[in-house]
């Protein structure tokens, strides 16, 4: 046993509780008290794992710096054996024996991939995202894995920006709650079956310039606080362990090197005391901002109150002449020293640094039925029925089903971006899976058609590794229009391939391309019904599409089980409940379009179908998006009615109610929807803000009221200080099963 897990063990015999803040801040202190200068900051530095492989670990240059207690954390190395020897290394050989932090990018899941986040979001569903979070962090610590990059809660309006798909979309209440909910399901109690968190990337990194990645970002302070930031805080709130900071620039400084962001916000005004990383090497990237040599911007982040540095490698190089030069202090060093051993004690490492390094969980806990059915289950919920004409939808299994498209039958890329410990051998293309639902009593019919684009070049920029087959355009369309001619219905798989959205991934143009969409106009002319199922990481442009197509299932990327999850929804097992959580435009000219915005002083209003001339709208096109935020369509049909007030609400003002009801003939899921608008206030305040949902079940002519109870904290906002303010007055209360459509009562609050 080495020193500090002997300590460790000591100091759990004696202490009531190992998790209590005391026995950890006296841990921690006398472990510091023997620490070096070089040490402590070993312990500020995290390196990537890269392409180290198995057997090679004790030769790599990392575990020469972690046996030289020069590391504090690594990032992809991946399999757990790798874990073990690197750690191995820094706890049997380092002179004081402090294991690694090991992180990894667990966005959506890991062999078991979940849908991806902006899908996820779609679902509405909480306890789904809380427990898809739960089996990411165990399958991800069966690896040896016990850091995770998530949630990523940064606001988007921009769906040019690739990252919306590791987000939560664009409201800043639903992505507050889920980020929450994330962070529950990975941290538990800390547990072997845990991971530390990683909220990212504080902040606003999701509002860079033309939705172009790693652009510009400037904001005014009262967008900040009102829609930007309380997510973060939410996060804070919620114990994530750990925060990443952003590559961009919060009011001109990046937000690594940002005083005001890091220190005044996240550690002043939120109280939180974990520990913050910056993204990868953006120490050194804030050189190429401007801010000076990496001296000045390694001096910059930790007095900022950056603790950890990836990948920059300028802690490690910097810090311990800027301290003999009186730049930075021992003190800066130490908290950060102290916030990252402390989140070494949180995970259970000082008491067994292999604790997520058992062998036979590699075995039991992986890829198991129950994950994949919590993983097909969360599928199917957040797939967007954004159109069914004469109920096309579902289909049945019988007669001739054209089965179309370049993402019908591709293993690879249904998990969509960041799934960085997936198995796609393990995986069933679409085509597999409808084969195996309709089990004989249908016939499949299939066809690539078309290239996801015309010209290789793009089509290989675009898939980074996760390729498609290349097929001769004309060849394949006609072959395609062949069978479609045969059958009774056309399903279309189309869109994006995985790695078109994430990160790096902006596009100047989001709608289909034009071999598909080329494809999809000669296939809706045979005149047989055609079903567009849209694969995406973002809102996609579908103006064409909602005229001319029947039916539109929005289907993102659905993670390792999306096959399955897509027949269980086509042919009616289950019936669709998503609703969109970012507004889809109808051009890319409309961009940056969102729900909650404000009124102008010339607002056109909804429905005005021609051009007003000095009001607030284009020439060209009317300001309503095709499909609004919250918007879905299911089996059945909803109404909303009798939207009241009631004052026996607990704990609360008072509620907010209406009754609900199915007027069609299935079984459905209902995503309520309750907004709020602050009529008058000091500041202009958006025309509606999301402040509460519930996801409501509903048999055939059943009704159900709900309710939403209405707090202080509901109607108030944030100055440009980001004080919460509350305003008496008159308030519009609306409710809806999408942001459009909603019923609206109105009270004056004292
Ligand atoms: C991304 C982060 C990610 C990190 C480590 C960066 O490029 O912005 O989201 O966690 O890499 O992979």
């Amino acid at each position: 046993m080495n020193k500090v897990t002997a300590l460790a063990v000591a100091l759990l015999a004696t202490s009531p509780s190992f998790a209590q803040k005391e026995s950890m801040d006296v841990f921690v202190s006398d472990l510091m008290s023997k620490m070096t200068v070089d040490e402590k900051i070993g312990q500020l530095n995290l390196l990537p794992g890269g392409d180290i492989t198995t057997g090679a670990v004790l030769n790599s240059p990392l575990a020469k710096l972690a046996a030289e207690g020069k590391l504090g954390a690594v990032l992809n190395v991946k399999g757990q054996e790798k874990v073990r020897d690197l750690q191995e290394q820094a706890v049997k050989k380092s002179r004081l024996g402090i294991p690694l932090l090991i992180g990894q990018d667990v966005i959506h899941g890991n062999q078991t991939v979940f849908p991806i986040p902006l899908a996820q979001s779609c679902s509405w569903d909480l306890n789904a995202i809380e427990e898809g979070s739960r089996i990411a962090a165990k399958e991800a610590t069966a690896q040896g894995i016990n850091w995770v990059y998530s949630p990523m809660v940064d606001i988007s309006v921009d769906p040019r920006w690739g990252r919306v798909a590791e987000g939560y979309g664009e409201d800043v209440f639903l992505t507050s709650r889920i980020g929450e909910a994330a962070i529950r399901g990975y941290q538990g109690n800390y547990g072997k079956e845990n991971a530390m968190a990683c909220v990212k990337h504080f902040g606003l990194y999701g509002a860079v310039e033309a939705g172009r990645d790693y652009n510009t970002v400037d904001m005014s302070r009262t967008r900040m606080f009102n829609q930007y930031l309380p997510t973060y805080e939410a996060a804070a709130k919620a114990g994530a362990g750990s925060f990443m900071s952003s590559f961009n620039l919060v009011d001109f400084v990046p937000a690594t090197c940002n005083k005001w962001l890091l220190d005044d916000i996240l550690r002043k005004k939120w109280g939180y005391d974990n520990f913050v990383v910056t993204d990868y090497g953006s120490i050194n990237e804030a050189v190429v901002h401007g801010l000076g040599d990496v001296s000045v911007t390694t001096e910059l982040a930790l007095k900022a109150g950056t603790d950890m540095d990836m990948c920059s490698s300028a802690y490690i190089a910097q810090l311990k002449s800027l301290l003999e030069s009186g730049r930075v202090t021992m003190a800066d060093i130490d908290n950060a020293c102290r916030r990252v051993l402390e989140a070494k004690y949180k995970l259970g490492l000082f008491d067994d640094p292999y604790r997520f390094c058992e062998p036979k969980r590699l075995k039991t806990d992986l890829y198991t039925a129950e994950h994949r059915k919590a993983a097909r289950d969360m599928a199917a919920e957040t797939f967007v029925l954004l159109k069914n004409e004469t109920n096309l939808l579902p289909l049945k299994k019988q007669g001739k089903i054209a089965l179309i498209g370049p993402l019908a039958d591709n293993r690879s890329n249904m998990v969509g971006c960041w799934s960085t410990g997936d198995t796609p051998e393990l995986y069933s293309t679409l085509r597999e899976a409808m084969a195996r639902a309709v089990d004989g009593k249908a016939q499949i019919l299939f066809a690539q058609g078309c290239n996801i684009y015309a010209d290789n070049a793009t089509q290989q920029g675009a898939t980074h590794g996760r390729p498609i087959d290349r097929v001769d355009d004309k060849a394949a369309k006609d072959e395609a229009l062949k069978i479609a001619k045969k059958a009774d219905v056309i399903v279309c798989a189309m869109g994006e391939m995985a790695e078109m959205s994430g990160e790096s991934s902006s596009r100047s143009d989001i709608s289909l391309p034009d071999v598909q969409m080329d494809l999809l106009k000669a296939l809706v002319a045979t005149g047989k019904p055609v079903v567009l199922l849209n694969f995406s990481g973002r809102p996609t442009i579908m103006t064409w599409e909602a005229e001319n197509v029947p039916a539109i299932l929005n289907v993102w990327f659905g993670g390792s089980e999306a096959g399955d999850a897509i027949c269980d929804v086509i042919f009616g097992d289950k019936t669709p409940s998503g609703h969109l959580t970012m507004t889809m435009p109808k051009a890319l000219g409309q961009i940056p379009i969102y729900y909650n915005h404000h009124m102008t002083g010339r607002p056109v209003e909804a429905g005005v179908k021609e051009f007003r001339k000095f009001a607030s709208n284009y020439i060209d096109i009317r300001n309503e998006p095709l499909f609004p935020f919250g918007y879905g369509l299911t089996y059945t049909t909803f109404a909303y009615d009798g939207i009241g007030i009631a004052s026996d609400a607990k704990d609360a003002l008072f509620s907010v109610r209406a009754t609900l009801k199915n007027t069609g003939s299935r079984e459905a899921t209902e995503v309520v929807q309750f907004y709020i608008r602050d009529i008058a206030a000091s500041i202009a305040r958006p025309v509606k803000e999301l402040k509460g949902f519930q996801r409501v079940t509903l048999a055939p002519g059943e009704s159900r009221e709900v309710s939403f109870a209405v707090t202080r904290e509901m109607l108030s906002f944030f100055d440009a200080e980001g004080n919460s303010v509350f305003e008496p007055g008159e308030f519009e209360f609306m409710i809806g099963g999408n942001s459009r459509d909603v019923i609206r009562t109105t009270k004056t609050v004292e």
